[in-house]
């Protein structure tokens, strides 16, 4: 390609409008990225209601609800932007991991749009997704950076070295930290999700007043486990239920200080082993009071500088997946209508 050709293909893609449609879980979400960076609308329509009193997300109702909301929420997320469909470029949908019958709704939306406009689209790993969302706020990292990943479904940590380049340094081997405060919340009786609320509760406890057991695993290694501290926190309250009003804040300010000591080492091992000076932490666990103000302090103690998306790019949303979609299409990925989705994770 010559000099101008290349030229005037930069300037296309750069201006490029990309539709992102999100609906992996239990949220259903759109939004319109120009240029894969700059966030012209992001809507999301929370499940969280209807789930509520199950303690979880009912996959059958999820993707029910998806159905309902995906076609209001795609058309605010454009009246939001200003545009209409003959003004989008390309889409991006979540192909996976989730729960198939969720992520069926997006990405039939999808498919079919795209086919219908006549313009291209891209599968987009839910993972990759969040990785990307922290090259949104206003204050990207530099490449490259060590990565925490903790969400309702995954706990992972990477090196990510490009926008769409990275590598798994370790993972959870049961539960993720986000299903760890979930299920907390439901033994003490909170309901679903549970991340804010015991979040709130520990902020009234002592964190070293109840002692629950942290897993490193090996240390020099990058995996998780949660599923004991979970036993260990439902023996405790087992134990001391006749009381156990009064223990309440201390559970969770005991409990979240356990998960938050060992995201907190492992990142910055990561940092060190692989010789970053830039860290980053996303998913929704990535909203966490306790766990952005420990990486601060602690992270400007070791030199090295934390960045962490605005709160509401922690959580699902469809910018992420419409940000790094762009990034993907602009690398001549685009999807072809014998794509399926994938319930678990899978490198796309
Ligand atoms: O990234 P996300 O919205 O969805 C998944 O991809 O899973 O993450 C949801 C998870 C839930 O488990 C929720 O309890 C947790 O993130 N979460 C939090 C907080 N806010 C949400 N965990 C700890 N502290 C929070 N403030
Ligand atoms: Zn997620």
């Amino acid at each position: 390609m010559t000099g101008a050709g290349r030229r005037s293909q930069t300037q296309e893609m750069v201006n490029m409008i990309i539709l992102g449609i999100e609906t992996s879980c239990d949220e259903t979400a759109a939004a319109v990225v120009a240029d894969g960076r700059r966030i012209l609308s992001s809507v999301v329509s929370s499940q969280i209601d209807i789930h509520h009193p199950y303690g979880g997300v009912v996959p059958e109702l999820a993707s029910r609800k998806h159905i309902e909301a995906i076609v209001p929420v795609t058309t605010e997320a454009l009246s939001k932007a200003n545009l209409d469909l003959g003004q989008i470029d390309g889409i991006a949908v979540t192909q996976g991991p989730g729960l198939v019958g969720a992520l069926l709704v997006g990405f039939s939306f999808a498919k079919g749009l795209a086919r219908v406009l006549d313009i291209p689209w891209q599968g987009v790993n839910h993972l990759e997704g969040h990785l990307h969302s922290v090259f949104l706020g206003d204050d990207p990292p530099p490449i490259p950076f060590a990565a925490l990943l903790a969400s309702g479904g995954h706990t992972s940590i990477y090196r990510v070295s490009g926008v769409t380049r990275f590598e798994v340094l370790g993972q959870t081997r049961d539960d993720a930290a986000g299903e760890a405060f979930d299920k907390v919340s439901k033994m003490l009786g909170l309901g679903y999700p549970g991340g804010g609320v015991i979040g709130r509760l520990a902020g009234r406890g002592g964190p070293e007043r109840i002692r629950f057991p942290r897993a490193y695993l090996d240390r020099d290694r990058f995996d998780f486990s949660f599923s004991g501290l979970k036993t260990a926190v439902n023996q405790y309250i087992q134990r001391h239920s006749e009381d156990l009003a009064d223990r309440m804040a201390d559970i969770a300010a005991g409990f979240q200080e356990a998960v938050v000591d060992v995201l907190v080492e492992k990142l910055f091992r990561a940092a060190e082993t692989t010789g970053c000076r830039h860290i980053a932490v996303v998913g929704g666990v990535a909203a966490n009071g306790r766990l952005r103000e420990r990486l601060a302090r602690e992270g400007a103690l070791k030199g090295l500088s934390v960045y962490i998306p605005p709160l509401d790019l922690c959580g699902d949303n469809a910018a992420m997946i419409a940000a790094i979609g762009y990034h993907h299409l602009w690398e001549g990925r685009a999807s072809g209508m014998s794509e399926d989705v994938y319930s678990r994770y899978k490198r796309p």
